[in-house]
């Protein structure tokens, strides 16, 4: 959360970081601000979105070839013009960005005011710089020096950016915990939260790892120095992004796209892994553990939100074709309750960003106990990508909608593959049930094309539920997570309390809420359990709830009973989460635009939820 942007060279940053700020808003738009030096340093912040700055800044001095942005999810203190990143040191001399906490800034507050330092935010970032400022004037150091010390003071997470206006050739950055990446052009040096504001200058780019000092330099390029002062060669990366990737492309909303680009990423995340004609799926991620990941005691699961979600599906899609226990947990409970964690477990992390700092910590503490972990990730080079033993990119391109779409899908796209990959090793599936599943996977790229011709029907069911104050998802089996993801989509982007449940457990309490005013969203595309669905539908009509069914195209029995029904192509049973999620998706895209809500940037969250 918070985005960060830097830039040093030849140009004029500020257009440089008011684009870069515009591409990084999905890690927060509570504030945004720049800092500018160019003789003097110009500080500009204000409340809410990257426009409301550009506004306030009007025609401002922005002059300057190196500058810092930021765009804020708040933690420490109110969203406002004074909490509004970026922060000066108490003489004005130094001013920083950050994104993260600093866990211990009471204690040093405490004490720099206690040495006469005054602060004007309620921020601990505020806090910092002031450090940083005492450090440097302490001992009458270099920046990057001041910056290592008082780095070696605090607890906490962060990525930082600090200018020092006496010294007008470099900005210092650093991260623990907190992406940064560092983008290397001719002569000039661009730093950011991910390579989204950096891929249209350059395709250079040096991620930094944690406890890394990085100097950016017009005189002396780029350093890299560790927390013991050591120097380190920084290793350069392609970065391979497209720049229509992460604009709208015609769409309203990024959200709209990324749910249009499913048979495209789900295809991208199958390109070289599967192939229907041949018959074969395989996983290079998986080749080197395999034999340890076949014969794992356990698989157990560790991610948040909607990656949780697609960690359930893949419970069901491990036990029933590859036979492997499997459990799912919620990252941020499983760190605080001493896990029993054995080195033949594997413990697979799925995250979109790769950055969830709850994610990340459970990976750590499974790393302790010895077992082998394994990351799904959307995002490149991202921290949870690097630090699991082995793993496997989703290649579903940036996600930049706040709600989780396309990397859901490409989630369980991959999980699905590992599945079968993992049941054809152990040979827990017939070769012909195998060859079955290969070739249907092989069919949902153009299934989940059919699947979005929904869309207008899907309009036209939203115009009849958009003033719900409360909706009630339900689905078995493979669908129950779906039932999960369904809610969750409703509730983040159009603020209507939604739940999910198994379509079987309703009757054991969520009934009593069932009245004329509750539309109960129904996912009824599994063949296996459909009579029971049907009772299950019957058990709401009786109780007079609204019934949206999702139903496999021909469905008759359902059309009869449900008040809506939205259709979409049938496919094997384990394989029907990538084709019900989509009316789910498009549910609540409609719903969210209908009631006027801001799609992209729902209230109070954050794309890439990087504190605890
Ligand atoms: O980047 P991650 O997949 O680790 O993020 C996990 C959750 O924060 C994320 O899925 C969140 O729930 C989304 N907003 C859901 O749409």
């Amino acid at each position: 959360m918070c985005g960060i942007v830097g830039y040093i060279g030849g140009k004029d940053a500020y257009p440089i970081l008011i684009k870069g700020l515009k591409r990084l808003e999905y890690r927060g738009y509570d504030s945004a601000g720049v800092a500018l030096l160019n003789g003097s340093l110009n500080v500009y912040k204000k409340k809410g979105k990257v426009n409301d700055l550009v506004d306030f800044i009007d025609d401002s001095n922005v002059k300057g070839s190196l500058g810092i942005g930021h765009t804020r999810w708040a933690t420490h203190g109110v969203p406002d013009d004074i909490n509004a990143h970026p922060h000066l040191s108490g003489s004005e001399r130094l001013v920083i960005i950050h994104n993260g906490i600093i866990e211990n800034y009471a204690p040093i507050k405490l004490w720099l005011q206690t040495q006469g330092h005054e602060f004007k935010s309620e921020t601990d970032t505020e806090v910092l710089v002031h450090l940083i400022e005492k450090m440097q004037k302490d001992g009458d150091l270099l920046i990057e020096e001041a910056v290592r010390l008082a780095l070696s003071k605090v607890v906490g997470a962060y990525a930082i950016v600090v200018i020092d206006r006496m010294d007008p050739d470099k900005m210092v950055a650093a991260r623990k915990s907190s992406p940064l990446v560092v983008g290397i052009g001719e002569d000039e040096f661009f730093i950011a939260s991910d390579a989204t504001p950096i891929v249209e200058y350059t395709n250079q780019v040096v991620y930094l790892d944690d406890n890394e000092i990085a100097v950016l330099s017009r005189k002396e390029g780029l350093k890299v120095l560790n927390m013991e002062n050591e120097i380190k060669t920084p290793l350069v990366h392609e970065v391979d992004m497209k720049i229509e990737a992460i604009e709208k492309g015609g769409y309203d909303y990024f959200m709209h796209k990324e749910i249009y680009e499913q048979p495209k990423t789900i295809d991208d995340c199958m390109r070289g892994r599967l192939n229907a004609q041949e018959g074969w799926a395989r996983l290079g991620g998986l080749e080197q553990y395999k034999k340890r990941i076949c014969n794992a005691d356990r698989i157990i699961i560790v991610a948040c939100g909607t990656s949780w979600h697609a960690g359930l599906i893949a419970e069901y899609l491990i036990e029933d074709l590859a036979r492997i226990p499997v459990e799912v947990e919620y990252a941020s409970e499983f760190r605080y309750r001493n896990p029993i964690i054995s080195e033949r477990d594997v413990v697979l992390a799925i995250s979109q960003s790769g950055e969830t700092a709850d994610t990340l910590a459970a990976l750590e503490l499974a790393k302790k106990h010895g077992a082998l972990t394994y990351g799904i990730c959307n995002v490149v080079g991202s921290s949870i990508a690097r630090i699991t033993d082995a793993g496997s990119y989703i290649h579903a391109g940036p996600e930049i909608g706040v709600a989780s779409t396309k990397a859901f899908t490409g989630q369980v796209t991959l999980l699905s593959l590992m599945a079968l990959v993992i049941a054809h090793e152990r040979g827990t599936i017939s070769t012909s049930r195998y060859q079955e599943l290969i070739t249907e996977l092989g069919q949902i790229p153009r299934k989940v094309e059919e699947a979005l011709t929904c869309d207008e029907r899907v309009r036209e069911v939203s115009e009849r539920v958009k003033n719900a104050t409360n909706a009630l998802y339900l689905g078995r089996g493979y669908n129950f997570p779906v039932a999960l993801e369904g809610a969750l989509k409703l509730k983040e982007i159009s603020y209507i309390h939604a739940e999910g449940y198994p379509a079987a457990e309703m009757k054991h309490g969520p009934i009593a809420l069932i009245d004329e005013n509750m539309p109960v969203i129904v996912i009824a595309t599994n063949q296996s359990a459909h009579e029971k669905i049907v009772s299950n539908v019957q058990e709401v009509k009786a109780r007079k709830g609204r019934v949206i069914a999702i139903v496999n195209k021909g469905d008759n029995i359902m059309k009869d009973i449900a008040d809506m029904v939205i259709e979409i192509p049938s496919t094997l049973e384990p394989f029907t989460p990538l084709i019900s999620v989509i009316p789910m998706q498009l549910l609540s895209y409609h719903i969210a635009v209908m009631r006027e809500c801001n799609v992209d940037q729902p209230r109070n969250l954050a794309k890439s939820v990087t504190v605890e």
